[in-house]
């Protein structure tokens, strides 16, 4: 993603291009010291289980926090949304507070982060999928190319992508949740650390996603699977 000059902004700025790229621009109420923007880079180094960011990934954000603006790696706003082996997600309490470390990390270096949420659709596979099931499309149309999923020795592996489930019309308003939740997840990050007491509620949370994760089957190569009896492809927390 790339932040354009507005016309104006433009004209009232003076010098060449090369000039202009370093000079301070306003995008809605925040003040860019330059333009130069850190377009959204999948990395697949969320800390396991759960996928959470972490210190490795708060690091990363650091080392680029003199760009104007960090647009961040896709973010999945729920299981489901899910795409690619060891992407972090914004829909647990602790990908939450992973998140918090990483944007804390970067204010202190003065930078700014925005979190790109994602929901990746047909371009996934049952085994990033909870329980297993069939990613979600708008129509059972199976994607040429593989998907990068993680295999039964623990290490990324490309495979076939599998035809989706078409999603039920009665779904979207779900999968509009999801982004509503994953945009007030990302709200969330940025705000001070929680009370004491919340932080306790959330080791609860910790250890429920876990459990979930836990439920996630190793890839095998096989056959093709079918759908899941339920197919809603719900997720909590
Ligand atoms: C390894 C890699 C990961 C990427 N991950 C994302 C991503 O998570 N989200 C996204 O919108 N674009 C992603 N992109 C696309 C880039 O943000 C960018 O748009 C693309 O590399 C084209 O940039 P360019 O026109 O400056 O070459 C990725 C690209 C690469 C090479």
């Amino acid at each position: 993603m790339s932040v354009s000059a507005r016309p104006e902004a433009a004209a009232a700025a003076e010098g060449t291009p090369e000039e202009l790229l370093f000079q301070p621009y306003r995008l809605g109420p925040y003040d860019l010291p330059h333009r130069i923007v850190m377009a959204p880079l999948t990395r697949s180094r969320a800390r396991q289980p759960g996928n959470v960011p972490g210190p490795l990934n708060a690091c990363y954000y650091v080392q680029r926090a003199s760009a104007a603006l960090i647009i961040s790696e896709a973010t999945q706003v729920s299981m489901q949304g899910q795409g690619y082996a060891w992407t972090p997600g914004i829909h647990s309490r602790e990908q939450v507070e992973g998140w918090r470390l990483v944007t804390e990390a970067v204010h202190r270096a003065g930078g700014r982060i925005f979190n790109q949420l994602w929901h990746v659709g047909r371009i996934s596979h049952p085994c990033l999928q909870p329980d297993y099931m069939l990613p979600v499309a708008p129509s059972a149309i199976k994607p040429s190319g593989m998907a990068f999923i993680e295999n039964e020795n623990g290490e990324g592996e490309l495979v076939p992508f599998v035809t989706p489930r078409a999603l039920q019309i009665e779904e979207m308003p779900y999968l509009v949740r999801q982004y509503f939740r994953g945009a007030r997840n990302a709200m969330r990050g940025l705000r001070r650390r929680r009370d004491p007491r919340r932080q306790r509620l959330s080791a609860g949370a910790v250890h429920r996603f876990r459990h979930q994760s836990a439920r996630r089957p190793v890839w095998r190569s096989g056959p093709e699977p079918g759908a899941a009896a339920d197919g809603s492809g719900r997720d909590g927390d």
